[in-house]
């Protein structure tokens, strides 16, 4: 089954559609959010909590987006919109559509930190520097306004060349082939990380659940990050679940989609954390973390150089492959419901999110004291999209498919019309009709303190 002729964009072989979908999932928020939130959240007790949302809400909030978007075969708003007509369901849709920039703008620029520290990386710049050094030289760059702003730019015009070229010639191609390598380069960096005086105790941080740290705020940003983290919650998986052939196994993709994601993020724990230690530096650095950690594992180690370079172009592309998800959200919906052109749409809407993107990078430099409830306009975003507007996504997804969709459309979708079984069908619906809207309403309510 490749290369067939399809009317609309679509994914073309199996290991394109989960290349794609894991290559959505896995990006910095795996490698830069995932350490930087557990640090800040108390470690081993976040990351059993991260884990229990996964296996249960997640993975069900992801095949329900798989199944809508094949169903309806069209964007994120236009699905709600085919599959129940006339209703007020496309809210659902638009709200994603506000998410995608909401998370474009600040998630560009990380993205652009990265190709900092790639050109850093190619011009030895880490070499000689001791820990302390390495950390001046984050807070010196991320306070600049110029460089984080050129980066960010040119991220996002990267972004929009692989979107402009369309779903099989851009996004299927370059996901395949580049993340294998990136999983491969992490693994070294663990073993190294792991092997570093003083590493057991940022074992014991990330593997070691101490209950007295679990708190209403824990287990929200918990639910937050595994949303942010598998894609979900906004129709990135609704848009590419309209690119998948119906004799796909949802049921399968879904599965390794969410294990590559959950693997990798704890691979980057077990890369970061002992480092954290040994360099005696604090696990709730927060969003630079990863940035002033990575750089002392790469001076310590033999080949240093050449790993440091092949890590942060590997990162940029984990970034890439993210936000072209992101972005093929926006500009699908242009395409479909507003008769734009693929370019036009592109052009249109990355300029739109690269304008917000400034404000969230100036955060670090010129707009640092600007505040909205003591965040700033970054971590405003940063919050606002993963603990907010993802998981209410995810509940009206759920309540979708469950109550109003329905079962014989969800049972169509994932046994493919009867061809194939699914083995945790009952368990499947249950979760989406009652445990997920419930869990994912009780755990706001318990952060924000309505519960007490
Ligand atoms: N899952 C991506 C990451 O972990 O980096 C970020 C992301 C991509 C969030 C696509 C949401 C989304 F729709």
């Amino acid at each position: 089954m490749t290369d067939k002729i399809v009317p609309r964009g679509a994914f073309t072989s199996k290991f394109g559609i989960v290349a794609a979908a894991a290559g959505s999932a896995v990006g910095l928020g795996n490698i830069w959010r995932f350490p930087y939130v557990a640090g800040e959240n108390g470690g081993g007790a976040f990351l059993l909590i991260y884990i229990g949302f996964i296996l249960t809400i997640g993975m069900s909030v992801m095949l329900a987006e798989f199944i809508i978007g094949r169903r309806a075969q069209k964007n994120a708003l236009g699905s709600f919109k085919k599959l129940a007509p006339g209703k007020p369901w496309w809210i659902v849709g638009f709200m994603g559509i506000v998410a995608a920039f909401v998370i474009l703008a600040f998630y560009s620029t990380i993205a652009g930190w990265t190709f900092e520290y790639l050109i850093q990386a190619i011009g030895n710049g880490f070499a000689g520097k001791d820990a302390g050094a390495i950390s001046q030289m984050f807070t010196d760059f991320q306070t600049s306004t110029t460089r984080p702003l050129l980066w960010q730019l040119v991220f996002m015009v990267l972004t929009a060349g692989i979107i402009v070229c369309g779903v099989q010639k851009g996004i299927e191609k370059y996901t395949k082939m580049l993340m294998p390598l990136l999983v491969l380069l992490i693994i070294i960096m663990c073993i190294r990380s792991l092997t570093l005086p003083g590493a057991s105790e940022g074992v014991n941080f990330l593997f070691k659940p101490d209950f007295s740290k679990i708190s209403g705020k824990v287990i929200l940003e918990a639910l937050g990050q595994s949303f942010f983290s598998m894609s979900i919650g906004m129709g990135a998986l609704i848009t590419y679940g309209s690119y998948i052939q119906k004799n796909n196994k949802l049921p399968n993709t879904t599965f390794q989609v969410a294990m590559a994601d959950t693997v990798i993020a704890i691979l980057a724990g077990v890369m970061i954390f002992p480092a954290v230690f040994a360099f005696n530096m604090e696990p709730d650095a927060g969003t630079g973390l990863v940035f002033q950690v990575l750089p002392n594992i790469f001076t310590e180690m033999p080949g240093g150089y050449i790993f440091a370079v092949m890590f942060f172009l590997l990162l940029s592309v984990a970034a890439l492959t993210s936000t072209i998800s992101v972005l093929e959200v926006v500009v699908a919906y242009g395409i479909e419901e507003l008769n734009l052109s693929r370019k036009k749409a592109t052009i249109i809407f990355t300029s739109a999110i690269a304008v917000l993107g400034v404000f969230a990078t100036l955060s670090f430099s010129e707009l640092s004291e600007f505040k909205i409830f003591g965040h700033t306009i970054f971590g405003s975003l940063d919050w606002l999209s993963a603990n907010l507007l993802l998981p209410l996504g995810g509940v009206f997804i759920v309540i979708f498919l469950g109550w109003v969709l329905g079962k014989k459309a969800i049972v169509d979708e994932v046994t493919n019309n009867g061809q194939i079984k699914m083995r945790f069908l009952r368990v499947f619906i249950f979760i989406l009709k009652y445990i997920a809207p419930v869990a994912i309403v009780l755990v706001f309510l318990n952060a924000i303190g309505v519960l007490g």
